[in-house]
């Protein structure tokens, strides 16, 4: 089994470095444009592998694609991140053209890949790698829910002084600012948050989960790795060992909740084929109205990107 991470900086670097130690794959394929850089970490990944006691053989290349030949599950994470100041669809322009020549070359030497990215502007690179490759819809995955969700439950776990292991959520939308957390499917250990948290505390949390990304690019200069790495190595995982999880990812949306020909974070079950169903929740109107917007925001971006002319 064999697995292609492209971009070895901080968020590829940081998801193959998770999948080693997860011990799924046997070879996981460390790509960049940059001369000799995913060389050298794949290296150092692997000389940690006597340490770490993993087999997965890492192996580093300088933009030649025949070596992630065929791979089963490709994550793309090249492109410009977030400066302070910017907003992930100021990426757009450049991430794009990136995300475009990634994906002909990913498919043209993996065309069964399932592919996860992860390059932003999430939800409208997610539907470039998908205009790009031609392929079922259920092969294109976006990440963003996991890691929007992520934040979520970690900042509920810091109020109620719990264990983050024991904060189940859903969150829909787009991955940005109108990203849409569900209280009402929110729990802890079965247990409504709502009967945990006062009202205005639980509306505070959702508040700063929305600008979670921007919190982090203020306080480091650039976005986050750890968290999108780990949460692009767990769709990794689900797919690769047909685990059937069910987590909040970026798809193609077909008149689900009522909206067409866009990708938007929904609940999804994934398994050894991608996609493998999307789960349709009875919003109330609140919700739905919530989602609505977040979906116009999401599809304004993806006109920027018809208008580019790159298709
Ligand atoms: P980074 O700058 O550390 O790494 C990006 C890498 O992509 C660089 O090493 C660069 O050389 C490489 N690259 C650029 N063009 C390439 C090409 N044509 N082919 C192969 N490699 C190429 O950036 P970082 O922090 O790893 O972020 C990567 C992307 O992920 C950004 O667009 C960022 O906004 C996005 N991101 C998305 C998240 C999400 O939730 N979906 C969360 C965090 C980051
Ligand atoms: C994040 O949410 C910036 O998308 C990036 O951390």
């Amino acid at each position: 089994m064999k697995v292609t991470v492209v971009g070895a900086g901080n968020v590829g670097a940081t998801c193959a470095d998770v999948l080693a130690h997860k011990d799924i794959a046997n070879e996981i394929v460390l790509l960049d444009i940059k001369e000799n850089f995913a060389e050298g970490k794949a290296l150092d990944m692997w000389q940690t592998a006597p340490i770490d006691l993993y087999d997965s053989r890492l192996i580093g290349s300088t933009s030649d694609y025949s070596k992630t030949a065929n791979s089963e599950v490709v994550v793309i994470t090249s492109g410009l991140p977030r400066k302070p100041g910017m907003s992930r669809d100021d990426l757009i322009q450049t991430n794009a053209k990136i995300v475009k020549e990634v994906t002909e070359q990913v498919i043209k030497y993996s065309p069964q890949a399932k592919i996860v990215v992860v390059s932003n502007p999430l939800d409208v690179m997610t539907y470039t790698a998908y205009l790009t490759a031609k392929i079922d819809s259920k092969r294109v995955i976006g990440m963003a829910g996991i890691l929007d969700t992520a934040r979520y439950r970690a900042f509920l776990a810091t109020e109620l002084n719990c264990s983050p292991k024991d904060i189940q959520a859903v969150l829909m939308g787009g991955h940005g600012d109108t990203m849409v957390p569900l209280p009402r499917y929110t729990t802890v250990s079965g247990i409504p948050v709502t009967e945990l948290i006062a009202k205005d505390k639980l509306q505070a949390i959702i508040e700063r989960t929305k600008s979670g990304g921007g919190e982090i690019v203020n306080l480091l200069g650039t976005s986050a790795w750890y968290a999108p790495g780990a949460a692009a190595a767990q769709m990794v995982e689900a797919i690769i060992r047909d685990q059937k999880r069910i987590y909040p990812c970026c798809a193609w949306l077909t008149g689900q909740y009522g909206i067409k020909d866009l990708y938007l974070g929904v609940p999804v079950k994934l398994g050894k084929n991608g996609i493998e169903e999307i789960i349709e929740l009875k919003l109330n109107a609140e919700e739905m109205e919530l989602l609505q917007n977040s979906a116009k925001s999401v599809r304004e971006v993806a006109e920027v990107l018809d208008k580019m002319n790159l298709f």
